[in-house]
């Protein structure tokens, strides 16, 4: 039997932008999905269901992908909301292959990286590797084309490079606002890629949102929350732009923002969540709930994947 977990992330900086190789800050969290894995005799179920692409997608790409054709009984707890843009999908990619490649012996970084970001490719149709490489790593991470100190692993696809590094943020108080909408990744990823290919235009907010997130980075390293916010909130409206946010997260981002440095939607959008930077969490949790959200006050999380429990 082996148990691994991961953790959700928090994209602060650059969704969207980072699916061209724009950069993009995200950190982990404290909330983690756990996949627990043995043999088992005839097929593999998950949750006692049996394994289907159109419910286990994620899992079923996880097994394609190590090789692994022994029948497993796969168990998965999750205290990460999905269709949240906190980063579930990652999770659940990150800890079945963490189990997967411990099962087989091998358990090299760089590679589940590599294919935790192709099968979040293959299942939403377009990806970056900054929801992946954030739950693998832990901590907080910085996704460029360029490469900088602080190298991870770099993962190429289709023309595009992705360098992902450590980086160093303060210890800063967040809070999500749920809206309670699902969202999938996919789609909203399709609809700007349609904008983007269309119109010089969207190729522009892009490029402001990727300049924006090396402010943001300097701004991180420097320690200065009021610049952080700041750069929060043009984020969120530059991606108001490009047509991924909703009436509702506008509303939570506005409610939020009476007791915050700054919020901005976080992670694909439509739906989904935003994510405000204060020192007041209770009053923002307040303010979410009354604005009908749901509140997540959250800690950053060091450790990305772990290997939780093995035996034989
Ligand atoms: C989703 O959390 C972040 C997006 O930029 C997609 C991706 O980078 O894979 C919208």
């Amino acid at each position: 039997m082996i148990s691994c977990s991961a953790p959700g992330k928090v994209i602060l900086f650059g969704e969207h932008a980072v699916v061209y190789g724009k950069p993009a800050i995200a950190l982990a969290v404290d909330r983690r999905v756990r996949c627990k894995m043995s043999k088992a005799n005839e097929k593999t179920t998950v949750n006692g269901y049996d394994i289907n692409y159109q419910h286990h997608s994620y899992i079923l790409k996880c097994i394609e992908k190590t090789g692994v054709s022994d029948p497993l009984k796969i168990t998965t707890v999750s205290d990460l909301p999905s269709g949240a843009g906190m980063g579930s999908s990652a999770a659940i990619t990150v800890s079945t292959l963490g189990g997967l490649y411990n099962l087989k012996g091998f358990s090299e970084l760089e590679s589940i990286a590599k294919d935790a970001f192709q099968i979040e490719y293959e299942v939403q149709g377009g990806a970056s590797p900054i929801d992946t490489s954030t739950s693998l790593h832990g901590s907080a991470v910085m996704v460029y084309e360029k490469e900088m100190n602080n190298l991870l692993w770099t993962i190429e696809k289709d023309g595009k490079v992705w360098n992902v590094h450590h980086i160093k943020i303060p210890d800063i108080h967040i809070v999500i606002g749920d809206t309670g909408i699902g969202a999938p990744t996919g789609p909203l990823v399709e609809k700007v890629r349609r904008f983007y290919s269309k119109s010089n235009f969207a190729k522009e907010v892009i490029e402001d949102i990727g300049n924006l997130v090396l402010e943001g980075r300097k701004a991180l390293e420097e320690e200065d929350l009021h610049k952080i916010g700041k750069l929060m909130n043009k984020n969120h409206k530059l991606l108001s732009i490009l047509g991924v946010s909703h009436p509702k997260l506008n509303g939570l981002v506005k409610a939020a923002k009476r007791y915050s440095y700054g919020a901005k939607l976080t992670g694909a959008g439509g739906g989904g969540s935003i994510v405000a930077l204060t020192e007041h969490p209770e009053k923002v949790a307040s303010a979410i709930e009354e604005r009908g959200g749901t509140p997540y006050i959250l800690d950053s999380s060091k450790n990305g994947l772990k290997v939780e429990q093995t035996s034989k």
